[in-house]
């Protein structure tokens, strides 16, 4: 639970004179920036490395893109046996604003629909490894790329195929599901629209032919297979949400352990249509079971496919539905939004609060299905003190569209990513589609980074970017705070500090996988020299808690956060 709870911290309101309101409602209100008006492709995947850059892409079957690639770089794609010197995947640097083209060599769709996760490769380094997609006639591959750095400069970070597939032979995935497990494996489910539900394990430890695939009775005749919403539960069960149900899993006994009621609302399915988040976790270091909430907002009703393709487009849902996954007789609360949106996408921010952005107020998730996008960005406090359905905050909005296969992803410095909106799937600009393909870069920076506050904005000082963590350590941060907090005197109250840990997602299609924040409570707060602090938190106890690999971890004061810094823990 975050400390303070209204969106102003309280000195703010003491400290602004009258004539402050307007600036008050700014601050509370975030703003738009654009980055980019034109990167070439449409941001439909994206994952943040621990180098500060973002890794971003579209399928590599929709023709030729506008990012070209150093001559030569040809591909023969197999679908009409066309020729494209175009590049469908791109390095952003958020540092320097700049987009690299990245060739993805495939003859398929490639990456298309896939699913990903940044792991340690055992030596400490952070890669990204992107499984599945698209096969259209060919086993799922992983591929795999290696972060920029300096012992590994730019023209060695590119996309490779490893020798690898997965999944058995004519089994291929798409539209699956990514989860870090707490050994470090991932976890890879699902297997698209009208077949089987399985899962699998990578990497391998048996050659790929031997490779079981099971199966998760409870889902396995169910036909909307497609991004199931996966987080890890803290007793290290998984929690699986598809359709309106959901189960959790024990996968190392293959055992389903519970099944959860259906979310209340005759049936509407959820996934695809919504988004999801595993809600911060608290509490870590006591004894007690660390409990774990799923929100999952928007959505489509039942029909609004068929109904949409008739051209006929049905208001979205306006709910979210909130569940304490640990809870022994778990209840789905519903909860009402200030708009109506599908195919939103939820992101956690570092101070513990839930960005809802992106999306349609009618028509559904699909090519050409949505309408009336949603431009106002809400905020969710899920420890909002007034109670069920007072959480909501509506934001400033964008003027930019962005409807299917638009993507929304936190970065380091507190800013949010927003990019892609492909509804015509083709890179069509043309003036006559509703809803052109999107090239445009955005980011939001929500009230926390108003220039006003930047005296309450804490600045890590130490440990240094890519310090590694074990588990359960003790771990003193070092930081500033220009305007000394308003405690009066230099100090600062340990209550309004705290410290939290967020894993950077890989987000498509609407969900953001492995995205997970761990609040640590601070132990003691003090005061160094004048202007600098010490909060001593302890680092999360388990793999459980926190699958090894790479974090955000970030100090907040005041709900405000710092920078992060790029952490690896396991
Ligand atoms: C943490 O646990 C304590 C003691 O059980 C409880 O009072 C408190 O509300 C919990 N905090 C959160 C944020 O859940
Ligand atoms: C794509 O690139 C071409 C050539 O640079 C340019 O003329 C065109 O306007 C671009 N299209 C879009 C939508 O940016
Ligand atoms: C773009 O959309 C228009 C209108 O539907 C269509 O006529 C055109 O063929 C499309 N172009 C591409 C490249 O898909
Ligand atoms: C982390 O890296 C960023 C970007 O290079 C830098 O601005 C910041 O000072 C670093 N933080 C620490 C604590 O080393």
């Amino acid at each position: 639970m975050m400390k303070c709870q209204s969106f102003i911290p309280l000195f703010l309101i003491l400290h602004l004179s009258a004539g402050a309101s307007s600036s008050l409602t700014k601050a509370s209100g975030g703003h738009w920036r654009l980055l980019h008006q034109n990167i070439g492709i449409s941001a439909t995947h994206m994952q943040l490395l621990n180098n500060d850059r973002v890794v971003l892409f579209d399928g590599a079957h929709f023709g030729p893109s506008n990012l070209t690639v150093p001559a030569g770089n040809c591909r023969r794609h197999r679908r009409g046996n066309k020729v494209d010197c175009t590049a469908h995947s791109a390095e952003y640097d958020v540092a320097t604003n700049t987009i690299r083209p990245l060739m993805i060599n495939t003859a398929d769709d490639g990456v298309w629909c896939s699913s990903a996760a940044v792991t340690s490769d055992g030596r400490g380094f952070v890669r990204f490894v992107q499984t599945d997609g698209d096969g259209n006639g060919v086993e799922a591959r992983v591929r795999n790329y290696n972060p920029c750095s300096v012992s590994n400069s730019d023209s060695n970070c590119v996309w490779e195929v490893m020798d690898v597939v997965l999944a058995a032979r004519g089994h291929r995935r798409f539209y699956p599901t990514n989860h870090v497990r707490p050994s470090g494996r991932h976890i890879i489910i699902g297997r698209g629209r009208g077949s089987l539900f399985t899962y699998e394990f990578f990497p391998k430890t048996q050659s790929v032919s031997s490779t079981k695939l099971y199966n998760l009775v409870p889902f396995a005749n169910n036909n909307n297979n497609v991004y199931p919403f996966m987080f890890l539960n803290t007793d290290g069960n998984i929690f699986i949400f598809n359709n309106n149900r959901a189960i959790l899993f024990d996968f190392v006994n293959n055992k389903v352990v519970k099944i959860y009621p259906e979310i209340p609302g005759g049936g509407d399915p959820r996934t695809y249509y919504s988004s999801a988040v595993l809600l911060p976790l608290n509490n870590l270091t006591s004894n007690m079971v660390v409990e774990a909430e799923v929100l999952i907002c928007g959505g489509a009703p039942k029909g609004s496919y068929s109904q949409a393709l008739k051209g006929n487009f049905i208001r979205a849902s306006n709910t979210c539905a909130r569940i304490k996954i640990t809870d022994p007789k778990p209840k789905w609360v519903i909860e009402t939004m200030p708009q109506a949106r599908v195919m939103a996408d939820m992101t956690l921010l570092p101070n513990g609060d839930v960005l809802i952005i992106n999306g349609a107020e009618a028509g559904t998730a699909g090519p050409n299905l949505g309408r009336k996008p949603v431009f106002q960005p809400v905020i969710y406090r899920p420890n909002s003190k007034y109670g069920v359905g007072s959480g909501f905050k509506l934001q400033n909005p964008s003027s930019i569209p962005r409807m299917y296969l638009s993507t929304a992803i936190l970065l380091r410095d507190g800013r949010v990513l927003v990019g892609g909106s492909n509804p015509s799937m083709n890179y069509n600009f043309s003036s006559g589609v509703v809803f052109p393909t999107e090239l445009r870069l955005e980011a939001f920076s929500p009230w926390y980074l108003d220039e006003e506050l930047s005296n309450l904005r804490p600045t890590i000082i130490y440990p240094p970017n890519d310090t590694k963590l074990g588990y359960r350590q003790k771990l003193t941060i070092r930081f500033t705070v220009v305007g000394n907090g308003g405690g009066g005197g230099g100090s600062i109250a340990k209550d309004s500090v705290l410290v939290t840990m967020v894993s950077p997602s890989y987000t498509t299609n609407s969900f953001s996988m492995n995205h997970r924040e761990l609040v640590l409570d601070p132990e003691r707060v003090a005061q160094v020299v004048q202007n600098v602090y010490e909060v001593v938190v302890t680092t999360p106890p388990s793999t459980n808690l926190a699958p090894p690999g790479f974090y955000l971890l970030f100090v907040i004061h005041q709900e405000i956060p710092s920078e992060g810094i790029a952490v690896m823990i396991g």
